[in-house]
């Protein structure tokens, strides 16, 4: 198990439209099982591989308060969405600190490949429908910060550029 580095926005990887998954394998699925490590100890309840330096589509996550519903998705694809909207307040690993309120579709159906190859789908409302569509937004290269005005998506991008800096300062000292 291996704890890997999480991105900050602003990142390139971050801004990639990520590539399909053609090969499912042990050194895939190690890493998915590290993604999770990595999002438990962050802590956090997804984690996508952009955010963690891979520009593939999979990402890991879990709802659960205790540790108990971990998901893992590979090219996971939306399916079908509500017609009514929920809000809800959002935050991600990559913009850590900061918090905001999203609209998005109150359920989703997503279909996606697990981790064995099989073919699998999952609905889901409330908090794991938003985790959904935010983990399912970083494989195209959106973060929350692009659902906001850009004024509101300015100023946190202005303080995670500092945060930025104060971060790899810190790591050369
Ligand atoms: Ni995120």
């Amino acid at each position: 198990m291996a704890k890997l580095d999480i991105l900050w926005v602003p990142d390139p990887i971050l801004k990639t439209k990520c590539a399909p998954v053609t090969v499912i394998d042990d050194a895939l699925r190690v890493f998915l099982d590290d993604m999770l490590d990595t999002m438990y100890a962050a802590p956090g309840i997804g984690l996508a591989a952009p955010q963690v330096g891979r520009a593939e589509r999979f990402l890991v996550l879990d709802v659960s308060d205790d540790k108990s519903a971990p998901l893992k998705l590979i090219n996971p694809e939306i399916v079908d969405v509500a017609d009514e909207d929920a809000v809800y307040e959002e935050g991600c690993l990559s913009i850590p600190e900061h918090y905001a309120e999203v609209t998005r579709p109150a359920w989703v159906k997503v279909a996606y490949t697990d981790e064995t190859g099989a073919a699998r789908e999952i609905t889901a409302d409330g908090l794991l429908a938003v985790c959904l569509q935010h983990e399912m937004d970083h494989l195209d290269g959106i973060v929350f910060l692009d659902h906001l005005s850009a004024l509101k998506r300015n100023i946190i991008t202005r303080k995670m550029v500092k945060a930025k800096k104060a971060r790899t300062r810190d790591a050369a000292a």
